[in-house]
């Protein structure tokens, strides 16, 4: 199969790149960290209340990202932390500036205890007639065996390479 593959993801901590990281070592693919043009501040709670006000208005922070060829690839694997249940804004405007249609979407996700809340979802509404994978999802202070979750997760979706 001619499979062309985009890794994307957003971190703030650093949990989710660890994530994309292991995945890129395992599939052949582009890796994209997403950047909001405005860096979200350093202070946790500080974060955790713009997010909420962003996630509650439904604003879409504007991002340094630009990805020119985007329809070379088949597969996207989208990647977010878990913010307050759903996708963090930056996805959001990274989901919303690109015509997904027709491609398969693989979504990972960490998260404090939460899980995965709502980010299939609401990956899914912003993906129209996309496929939407299995989302791989783990606790961001886990590191027993992470790099062999994740594997599995790639062996069972055919993806790893
Ligand atoms: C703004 C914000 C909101 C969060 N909301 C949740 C939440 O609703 N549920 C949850 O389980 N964890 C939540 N967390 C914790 C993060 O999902 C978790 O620490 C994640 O692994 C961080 O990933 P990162 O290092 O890639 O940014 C939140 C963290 C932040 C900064």
């Amino acid at each position: 199969m001619n499979q062309k593959i985009l890794i994307v993801y957003y971190s703030w901590s650093g949990k989710t790149r660890k994530i994309a990281e292991i995945i890129h070592k395992y599939v052949d693919g582009t890796l994209i960290e997403i950047i909001p043009e405005k860096p979200y501040p350093k202070s946790y709670n500080d974060t955790v209340q713009q997010a909420k006000k962003e996630i509650r208005e439904g604003y879409k922070p504007p991002i340094k990202n630009k990805i020119e060829n985007i329809d070379e690839y088949n597969i996207i694997f989208v990647g977010t932390p878990n913010w307050w249940s759903t996708i963090a804004p930056p996805i959001a405007t990274f989901l919303s500036q690109y015509d997904l249609s027709g491609k398969i979407i693989v979504p990972f996700c960490t998260h404090g205890g939460g899980g995965k809340g709502r980010i299939v979802e609401d990956i899914t509404r912003f993906c129209k007639n996309a496929k939407i994978l299995e989302c791989f999802s783990i606790y961001g202070g886990e590191s027993r065996d992470l790099e062999n979750k994740v594997v599995e997760w790639l062996k069972k979706l055919e993806l790893l390479k």
